[in-house]
């Protein structure tokens, strides 16, 4: 089965290179956004503005191959793909939490942005903490390194 969405917007930013960009919207350098919503789409943005955090998902549109097993900007050693938050995956979506600043008419103003200016995006759902189980976590591999995660960069890894 062939799964195929088509971009309801576009995230603008000022990340035109991986360099210096943010690894997670948790990034010392994590920035503003627009998210262009494309104008037949502004009805579903009604009621949005009174919710503070939103979660963008979208297209890794810069990857050019997918990897089952990645060393992560984060790590020296390999781990599979699904554990890690890496844009090469065998479906290359994204998934960004960020800060919702303003809404006007089809642009959303946002902070906290971590991905490529001119990323395609497929979803926008509003942030509710009481529907996420946030209680008894454990972070796997990243425990040894989440100090790194406000200060880390990207290398030129694409995958
Ligand atoms: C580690 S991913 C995390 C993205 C998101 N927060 C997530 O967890 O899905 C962030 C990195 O993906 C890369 N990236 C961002 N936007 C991209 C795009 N449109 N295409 C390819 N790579 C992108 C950049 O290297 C950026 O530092």
């Amino acid at each position: 089965m062939e799964v195929i969405y088509r971009p309801i917007g576009v995230i603008h930013t000022s990340f035109n290179s991986v360099e210096e960009m943010p690894i997670q919207p948790t990034s010392d350098v994590s920035g503003p956004g627009v998210v262009e919503v494309f104008p037949e789409f502004t009805d579903a943005l009604r009621d949005l503005e009174g919710f503070s955090h939103i979660y963008l998902l979208y297209h890794f549109h810069k990857v050019r191959q997918s990897q089952l097993m990645v060393t992560p900007f984060l790590d020296s050693k390999p781990h599979g793909i699904f554990a890690t938050r890496a844009p090469s995956r065998p479906n290359p979506l994204g998934l960004s939490l960020v800060k919702l600043v303003r809404i006007e008419n089809h642009l959303v103003y946002v902070d906290g942005v971590d991905v490529l200016n001119e990323t395609p995006l497929l979803d926008i759902k509003p942030y509710v903490p009481e529907f996420e189980h946030t209680h008894d976590i454990r972070i796997g591999w990243l425990e040894q390194v989440k100090d790194k995660i406000r200060s880390q960069r990207p290398d030129d890894r694409f995958g």
